[in-house]
């Protein structure tokens, strides 16, 4: 019963998307277990890009399951619009399952995504405005509509007639964009989302616990990242999902005990999309060049990613916080040519030292970084060259800097990715889907 997590160690876009298509041409069920389409994963194979938002990235490969799992907030339309991208692309969703219990986004919550925003003013999250918050808080107030729901009729009738009233009079007073749409508008909706994805329903629980008893591998792709987490991220800037170690088994349906290894995505600088305290930012010159470099700019909304050198108090709180037994660090080829490198170690609040990443953003808000200097390496001409050599050949000064993140880290840099592509990937441990 293989079974492997890949999560973000940063606050989201780490590479998450091309580590979880390497390593899962040998995996049979790809499982999302939070989050919605405010993710965008990007995959590069075979001369085609792929951007997912909604859709497991096993979508890709053929054969595979691609599950949607009850922690996941869904917004069927817009997958319905994703889904037909992957099959002009050639691709397949014969694999797609989508949990029972898996929450519906609906156009209410985008509204009130954007209202709620408005309201908080110069506080606002900077958030992707496709329902997420709002979808959460109606699962937490009981009053969301759940994919299940879609196949009994009756209940579905009784939910609109006291959910559709409540919400048009929130929107009302929250100063959304209007909702002119009636129960039986509603209904009717519902019935055209049943007819096309009706049949991908199911108890996704059963499905990933049977498969992990008969042997078969499950990866579990997270999205966005640890420093995004509803409780451990730097709230309130955060997502409204638990991204963490915790979330695989609460939104999968899998105990504890079913997860074998977790993989942490470390992007080998840091980035963050929206609002929030960053306290290895880069502001002028050298973050622009991160910037333009990484091509750091959101996959779902488009934004500049806020660009940053390396936190390792950051990633040492996502190690804590998902259990991290291996690292894939991605874009190392970004800092190629850089004479040298500063690595963050430590926070300097109030005159003292601080090693663990503190709750508070006013804290955060004052903490400054403490950096330890790395010597940067030369650009190679030929990444497929330098990558069939393998972890051996890279820069020396390349290896000292991955080896400085394992030994913070107490964790082995088990992928090491040098570029956007597939194949762009040196992977030093080989076996992923041994119990070991
Ligand atoms: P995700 O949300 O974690 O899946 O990451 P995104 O897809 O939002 O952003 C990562 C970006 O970096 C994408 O454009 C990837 O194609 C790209 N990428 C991933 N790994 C590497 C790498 O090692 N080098 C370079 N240059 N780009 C990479
Ligand atoms: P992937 O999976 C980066 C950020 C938003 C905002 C905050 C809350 O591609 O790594 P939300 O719409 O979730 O309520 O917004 O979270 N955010 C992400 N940032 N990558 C993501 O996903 C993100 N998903 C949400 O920018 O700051
Ligand atoms: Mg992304």
């Amino acid at each position: 019963m293989p079974s492997l997590a890949i999560i973000g160690a940063q606050w989201g876009d780490e590479g998450k998307g091309k580590i979880t298509d390497y390593l899962d041409e040998k995996a049979d069920l790809i499982v999302r277990f939070q989050g919605g389409n405010n993710a965008g994963h990007t995959i590069v194979a075979d001369g085609k890009t792929f951007k997912l938002h909604g859709l497991p990235s096993g979508v890709v490969r053929p054969g595979k399951l691609a599950v949607i799992g009850n922690g996941v907030v869904v917004n069927l339309d817009d997958l319905g619009d994703e889904i037909r991208q992957v099959l002009d692309a050639g691709g397949s969703i014969d694999g797609l399952r989508i949990s029972d219990r898996a929450h519906l986004i609906m156009d209410y919550h985008k509204r009130l995504d954007g209202a709620e925003e408005k309201y908080r003013g110069k506080s606002a999250v900077g958030t992707t405005k496709k329902g997420i918050g709002p979808t959460y808080q109606d699962k937490i107030a009981r009053i969301g509509f759940r994919a299940g729901d879609l196949l009994e009729e009756g209940l579905l009738k009784e939910k609109i007639s006291f959910v559709l009233p409540y919400k048009k009079d929130l929107m009302e007073m929250m100063g959304a964009e209007a909702c002119a749409c009636s129960d039986g508008d509603l209904r009717a909706k519902m019935a055209g989302w049943r007819d096309v994805i009706g049949d991908r329903i199911c108890d996704t629980s059963v499905l990933i616990n049977d498969s992990l008893d008969s042997g078969r591998n499950v990866l579990f792709e997270g999205a966005q990242g640890a420093m995004l987490d509803i409780d451990h991220g730097t709230y309130p800037y955060v997502t409204s999902s638990s991204t963490c170690g915790g979330g695989v088994c609460s939104g999968a349906g899998i105990a504890p005990n079913r997860l074998d290894k977790v993989l942490g995505v470390v992007k080998a600088y840091t980035t963050r999309v929206g609002e929030g305290p960053f306290v290895s930012e880069l502001f002028g010159k050298e973050g622009e060049e991160l910037q333009r470099k990484g091509g750091e700019f959101g996959v779902t909304t488009g934004r500049a990613r806020r660009c940053g050198w390396l936190d390792l108090v950051v990633c040492e709180h996502a190690k804590r916080m998902c259990g991290f037994t291996s690292l894939g660090i991605t874009k190392l080829d970004v800092l190629n040519g850089l004479s040298e490198i500063p690595v963050c170690v430590a926070y300097e609040i109030d005159g003292e030292e601080a090693r663990h990443f503190p709750a508070s953003i006013a804290k955060l808000g004052r903490a400054k970084p403490v950096y330890e200097t790395l010597r940067g390496w030369k650009a190679w001409d030929d990444t497929a060259a330098m990558v069939k050599g393998g972890y051996d050949n890279l820069p020396g000064e390349m290896r000292e800097y991955i080896e400085f993140i394992e030994k913070y880290l107490k964790v082995p840099a088990d992928i090491v990715s040098v570029g956007p592509d597939r194949d762009e990937t040196i992977d030093r441990k080989g076996d992923w889907w041994s119990r070991s």
